[in-house]
């Protein structure tokens, strides 16, 4: 942001977490507009030949075709950049590309990536199924055995890949011992931040050296759009925006536009989310016919400290087990009348999951088990409904089991 009241244009760094939410990654044009402006175009027009080629050829900056870039998709890559604390931002068409992106990006034949095995399913396919066709190995541990991650990484280790806290157990990883042992190992920690957001969480505080997201949850925050992001330096964002230029998953400037306006509310939403998803934690322990509930904002969940010292505050997703099996987590899923039941999350609709049968529906049942994706686990995002009403729909599946 400048000086001048009208140009949002240059950052200044003091601004707070709200303020660059709202006001940074918006240079103002001609028309002085107030709010962000939306450009559906594909491609642009340059004056002369000699300015086409000169654009291209990189002598002069400037837009050249919407797959390489695009004023609204720069608007909200510069915002989320300010938010994470990151000195470039690279938007994608979804949570995937991202990853996906960032791998094609930096690793080659050879390289050997160590990811947590609690990351999402289509995370671990990606790596275990189509980045091994192209000879890049990975080795799934333990999110929370530092054992597990120091006896992974070898000589030809390139990447750490983690979520924290996890999907749907809500573990959480302690990111700082994790990017000291990738530095010292001279490979690189990604950290999927989709579950916290930098609205509780900036895992480059901590030393993590890329950050992804599905913008596709939190940031949209309303289950609109499909998008992804991810975050470094210059020198590697640079790379990775050059796989997009050349393999295309791009995000289109409407949903850019939509994820703008989704990070104006997101502080105000995640500090929501958490509130009504600690409520329900609490209260839900509490409840006969449930075996345990996971979410790290309770005294009883294994990290509660280390979350507490690396997230403002806990986030809007929790599981938990109820007293039986299967049938008895389908009854009760079925019984509730208001909450959604889809796969989605991070959407004020507040959601419910069985993840053995959908998310993690593809593992084995040994990879269930040893993932803690128990028969009888049922995962909630909670959304931004009355707590009262809440309560009551999660009544109507008590009753059931
Ligand atoms: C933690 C996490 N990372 C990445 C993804 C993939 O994002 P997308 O669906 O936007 O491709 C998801 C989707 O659910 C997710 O939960």
């Amino acid at each position: 942001m400048s000086d001048s009241n009208n140009d949002s244009n240059s950052e200044q760094p003091d601004y707070s977490f709200e303020t660059l939410a709202i006001r940074s990654g918006h240079p103002h044009t001609s028309e002085q507009e107030h709010s962000e402006p939306i450009y559906p175009t594909s491609s642009f027009v340059f004056n002369s030949a000699r300015e086409a080629a000169a654009r291209f050829s990189g002598e002069l900056p400037g837009n050249i075709y919407s797959r390489f870039t695009n004023p609204t998709v720069r608007n909200f890559e510069q915002r989320l950049a300010a938010l994470e604390g990151a000195e470039r931002c690279v938007a994608t068409s979804s949570g995937m590309a991202a990853i996906l992106s960032t791998c094609m990006a930096l690793l080659k034949a050879g390289d050997h990536v160590v990811c947590s095995r609690s990351v999402f399913g289509t995370t671990f396919t990606l790596l275990n199924k189509f980045l091994a066709k192209f000879g890049v190995s990975t080795t799934f541990v333990n999110l929370t055995s530092r054992e597990e991650w120091q006896q992974a990484v070898t000589a030809n280790t390139k990447l750490l890949m983690l979520e924290t806290p996890s999907n749907p157990l809500c573990e959480v990883a302690d990111i700082q011992w994790l990017a000291d042992l990738a530095h010292s190992s001279n490979a690189l920690l990604m950290v999927d931040n989709c579950f916290c957001t930098p609205a509780l969480q900036q895992p480059m505080k901590f030393g993590a050296d890329i950050v992804v997201h599905s913008a596709t949850k939190y940031l949209d925050g309303q289950g609109r759009c499909v998008g992804g992001a991810m975050l470094g330096n210059d020198e590697i964002a640079e790379e990775v925006f050059g796989f997009l230029r050349s393999g295309g998953p791009t995000m289109s400037p409407f949903n850019a536009w939509v994820f703008l306006k989704g990070l104006e509310t997101l502080r105000l939403r995640m500090d929501a989310h958490s509130a009504n998803a600690l409520t329900i934690a609490q209260w839900l322990e509490k409840q006969s016919g449930i075996e345990k509930v996971h979410y790290s904002g309770l005294a009883s969940h294994p990290q509660h400290a280390l979350a507490a010292t690396q997230q403002r505050a806990f986030g809007g997703v929790l599981s938990f087990q109820v007293e039986g099996d299967r049938d008895a987590a389908w009854r009760f899923i079925d019984a509730t009348q208001m909450v959604s039941i889809t796969a989605n999350l991070g959407d004020v609709k507040t959601t419910i999951t069985h993840p053995a049968t959908t998310t993690h529906g593809k593992l084995t049942a040994e990879e269930k088990l040893s993932s803690g994706i128990h028969d009888n686990l049922i995962r909630l995002a909670i959304g931004l409904e009355d707590i009262e009403d809440l309560k009551a729909d999660l009544l109507r599946g008590l009753a059931k089991i």
